[in-house]
């Protein structure tokens, strides 16, 4: 069973500068809410409580988020302002924090092995909170717990992207067992799109088994100098234990400025213009299960 979703937010986020010069980027809102509580509520609806937070320097005001501001709940208390705190309150209530830092940026690899202390040997969850997703059913993580019950290994969610951009990317191949279930035999981190094996990336959400620790310890630095995640997947798909989701629903890469504009405008129209409930608030997506 995985309790324990961790996530790496201790980059620089350089390409939102200067708006992340002395804010975390996992803080920039889509509309009201910041991108890391999303990312909580989608690991709060798979069933993962205990939320292990990679912080860096400039970062405090993540820890700040998901703690109870007393003087804020006595200014507002009995007024309708109340509702708008409600989701991150029953965050609050329902799960518990720990928080690590990264002291040199040494990539997203090395963010992951630094919260292995957090961690600890059990199969664990990871959520890039600049990676936005929105779904109409099971969120993306909860999509991925099942697969994981079902085999037992570390998983990672693909979509499909124009072949121009594979050097964005980890790009996985391997066969498809199931429809939107593929069976990888080997990723790549950034090819560029002459070399890809395919246009199928990895976004920001795994599960990851524990021995991924001693992997990631022994490896060397990968692409741009830094200890890569994909390389250290790639040597665990070389053993048959990957396996990757094409989950349902939207990714907006949040951490360039136009998905972040895509998302914002996703979530206004959709939530606010069109007066529906979708995105489901937290409250009715758990309601609904
Ligand atoms: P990015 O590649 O988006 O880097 O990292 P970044 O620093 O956040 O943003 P830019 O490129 O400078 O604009 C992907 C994820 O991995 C985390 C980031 O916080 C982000 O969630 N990360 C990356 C770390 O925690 N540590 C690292 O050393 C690198």
């Amino acid at each position: 069973m995985i309790r324990k979703c961790l996530f790496p937010a201790a980059g620089y986020g350089t390409r939102f500068l200067p708006a992340t010069k002395a804010m975390p980027k996992e803080m920039l809102p889509i509309v009201n809410k910041p991108l890391i509580q999303y990312g909580v509520e989608e690991a709060v609806a798979a069933g993962l409580s205990q939320i292990a937070i990679v912080t860096g320097r400039g970062k405090r005001a993540i820890e700040d988020h998901f703690d109870i501001n007393y003087e804020l709940e006595h200014q507002i208390s009995g007024s309708d302002k109340e509702l708008l705190l409600e989701d991150i309150r029953y965050l609050i209530e329902q799960c518990v924090f720990s928080y690590t830092r990264q002291t040199e940026m040494k990539g997203l690899g090395h963010a992951i092995l630094t919260g292995q202390s957090l961690i600890g040997p059990e199969p664990f969850a990871v959520v890039l909170a600049d990676d936005f997703c929105v779904t109409s059913g099971d969120g993306v993580l909860a999509q991925m717990v099942a697969l994981y019950e079902q085999h037992q290994c570390s998983i990672v969610a693909i979509e499909e992207v124009p072949r121009a951009q594979t050097a964005s990317y980890g790009i996985v191949c391997g066969e498809e067992i199931k429809p939107g279930v593929i069976k990888v035999a080997s990723m790549v981190e950034k090819p560029e799109p002459e070399e890809a094996p395919s246009n199928l990336a990895i976004i920001g959400r795994y599960i990851l088994t524990p021995d991924i620790f001693d992997i990631l310890e022994s490896i060397p630095p990968g692409r741009n100098g830094e200890i890569q995640i994909t390389d250290a997947l790639d040597i665990q798909a070389q053993q048959g234990k990957v396996v990757a989701c094409h989950f349902k629903g939207l990714r907006f890469d949040c951490g360039q400025i136009e998905g972040f504009v895509d998302a914002t405008q996703h979530v206004y129209k959709a939530y606010y213009e069109q007066g529906g409930n979708y995105p489901l608030s937290l409250m009715e997506k758990l309601s609904s299960h």
